[in-house]
């Protein structure tokens, strides 16, 4: 391909950022793909919205089949959120043989493993590195990296609106609402904050996570939940007092051969890696039995750092595409799932 064109599906905090990196790295996209990219045409809910990026208008619709039944789009990136919608598009795109680059964690946890196989049966590719923790490549590296280990824990912190709250109540003495509000202001929380403050939001990443870690089928419903919305600025204030830092943490451990997967509020030692990462910024400690402890961190949410992921994807797909392999491994083989809670 001379070209690549691409459809975006939608143009908020994390479309935006799509857009910048398309338009600041045609450099590295030239250098990495050996093509020109361009973005054809973006979905958004209301045309005539003030946008914050710069952007041709006779580029935005409302309506998606010109992107989903447009010939000359090669890639679909759906960055719009919400689960039944952004399906229907998602498997419209596929089975109309367009790669995808999602950054739908909600989606991906509930129907991965559905899309996954949409997406391989149509010799597509799909890839959602920004649904779990941002700029941060952890599905990449849980996925390649250390596939030839065991990994037998995880402990992440995987959402950014949350510790950016507990960051600031904490070390500001800021109040819950005025925080929760700031972290919505800066585009990190979800368009409903009641999923991040609530802890689905890192629990959807939990899953992700346990699915690709342990490749077995970990479901929402696996992950038990308690957000931080009860957590006072006086709870935070005696925890430090005492020498620890609150944080939601997310933990999936395998023990001879069964998941356990959780997501709570946790004091750790204030000398604790994972008490250090603050504001938006996230950490996913991962035990292997052979490589033993690693810690990965970076930006857990925003614009620019999570468009980075989703742009990364592209660019693996459109090497595929040069090669022609797309589509191969969509779906990593599972073991039967096996979970702690399961009866002997
Ligand atoms: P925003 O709410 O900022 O943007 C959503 C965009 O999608 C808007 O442009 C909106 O159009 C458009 N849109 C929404 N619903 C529809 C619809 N039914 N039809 C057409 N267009 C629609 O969301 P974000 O950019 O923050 O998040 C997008 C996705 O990325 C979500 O899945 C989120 O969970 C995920 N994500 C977000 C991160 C972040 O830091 N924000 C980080 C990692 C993942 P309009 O502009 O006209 O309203
Ligand atoms: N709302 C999410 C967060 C966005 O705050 O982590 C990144 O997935």
């Amino acid at each position: 391909n001379e070209k690549i064109s691409i459809g975006l599906l939608g143009l908020g905090t994390v479309g935006s950022g799509v857009v910048r990196i398309i338009e600041n790295h045609q450099q590295e996209l030239k250098h990495h793909v050996g093509s020109a990219v361009y973005i054809e045409k973006i979905l958004v809910k209301d045309a005539s919205k003030q946008r914050t990026v710069e952007i041709d208008e006779q580029l935005l619709t409302e309506n998606p089949e010109d992107i989903l039944s447009n010939p000359n789009i090669d890639v679909v990136v759906e960055v719009m959120g919400g689960t039944n919608g952004a399906k229907d598009y998602i498997i419209q795109a596929l089975k109309n043989k367009k790669h995808v680059v999602t950054a739908n964690k909600d989606l991906m946890a509930m129907y991965g493993a559905e899309l996954l196989t949409v997406a391989s049966e149509n010799g597509c590719d799909l890839f959602y590195e920004a649904s779990v923790a941002g700029g941060i490549p952890i599905i990449r590296s849980l996925v390649e990296g250390l596939s030839s280990d065991r990994i037998t824990k995880m402990i992440g912190i995987v959402n950014g609106t949350t510790n950016y709250i507990l960051t600031k109540m904490s070390n500001e003495g800021s109040s819950y609402e005025d925080v929760l509000q700031e972290a919505q202001d800066l585009g990190y929380a979800e368009s409903d904050p009641t999923a991040d403050v609530e802890g689905l939001d890192a629990a959807r990443k939990m899953a992700i996570l346990g699915t690709l870690g342990f490749s077995m089928n970990i479901a929402l419903e696996d992950v038990s939940v308690q957000g931080i919305s009860n957590v006072t600025e006086e709870d935070l204030e005696y925890a430090k007092q005492l020498g620890y830092r609150m944080k939601l943490v997310g933990i999936a451990k395998r023990d001879e051969g069964k998941v356990e997967i959780s997501v709570q509020p946790s004091l750790l030692p204030k000398n604790h890696p994972l008490a250090s990462v603050n504001d938006v910024f996230n950490a996913v400690y991962v035990y292997g039995e052979a490589v033993g402890e690693t810690m990965f961190y970076g930006p857990g949410a925003g614009s620019l750092p999570t468009a980075t992921a989703v742009v990364s994807d592209m660019i693996t797909v459109m090497k595929n595409m040069r090669l022609g392999v797309n589509g191969r491994s969509a779906l990593p083989p599972l073991y039967e799932k096996k979970l702690k809670t399961d009866e002997e």
